[in-house]
């Protein structure tokens, strides 16, 4: 059973800002250059949280993208920050939308947080036009042997969900795509972690304030240490595609 929503809690602004994760746009910059993304592309933005994704896209690239996330409160949140998107209520593992709809998927912070991630990398594949690219940045453990071991946490955090990078590449690999490219970004989520001590004093501080002093935080930082969390980007290609035009 899981609990404690840490990204609808309203303290964690104070150290994000709109945007629900380690790096801002700096990650989602590189990602639509590298793709290649214009403005006719379809793309979504696959637990979009408060919309900043598909505000940035918009404002920056002409790129009109859709968000989806479960959460009413951040849906509500991006429907009033970017009233020119649509946002809708739906999860990874039950996508709203036809198959072959989106030329580019982003799934940023948000796959960690998914109850059953087989089933959403398949939701992609699908929802995903041939040569269509995922966008995945997300929290991994360098030291993936104690990952199990969130299982018995109920906070509700992406770092509940780091993801074991080998065996989610061996995933998606057996799933048809390609990975196009794989970088460790975790100066990103020290420097978060850095700013967040700054704020709140320590990040225990920082976890009792976000999950209203769940009596789990003690236990839940040892594992997060043993498993000594990082940031990466991935990007892969759903496969079978005309590579031509891209000459990566
Ligand atoms: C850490 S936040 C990141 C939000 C946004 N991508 C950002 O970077 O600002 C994780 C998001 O994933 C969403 N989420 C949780 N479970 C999900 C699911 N099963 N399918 C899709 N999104 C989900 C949450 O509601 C939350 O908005």
């Amino acid at each position: 059973m899981k609990c404690c929503n840490v990204y609808e809690n309203n303290s964690i602004k104070k150290v994000l800002g709109q945007t629900l994760r380690p790096g801002g746009f700096s990650l989602t910059e590189k990602s639509v250059r590298f793709c290649r993304l214009e403005p006719e592309d379809n793309v979504l933005d696959l637990g979009c949280g408060m919309g900043a994704t598909v505000g940035y896209l918009y404002e920056n690239h002409g790129i009109k993208a859709i968000g989806v996330d479960p959460s009413e409160k951040l849906i509500g949140f991006a429907r009033r920050n970017y009233e020119f998107a649509d946002f809708i209520l739906g999860t990874g593992e039950n996508i709203p939308f036809e198959e072959a709809s989106f030329k580019g998927v982003f799934a940023e912070c948000a796959l960690s947080l998914m109850e059953d991630l087989g089933a959403a990398l398949k939701e992609i594949l699908r929802v995903l036009k041939k040569g269509g690219w995922l966008v995945i940045t997300d929290v991994y453990a360098k030291n993936p042997i104690h990952v199990k071991e969130l299982d018995d946490i109920s906070i509700n955090s992406c770092m509940r969900g780091l993801h074991d990078l080998k065996h989610l590449e061996k995933r998606l690999k057996r799933l048809g795509f390609d990975i196009m490219l794989l970088e460790d970004c975790s100066d990103l989520l020290r420097s978060l972690m850095v700013n967040i001590v700054f704020s709140y004093g320590s990040m225990d501080a920082f976890w009792s304030k976000t999950t209203d002093n769940c009596t789990q935080v003690c236990k839940f930082q040892e594992i997060l240490k043993a498993c000594k969390p990082g940031y990466f980007l991935m990007i892969a290609r759903k496969g079978d595609a005309d590579y031509e035009r891209y000459c990566i």
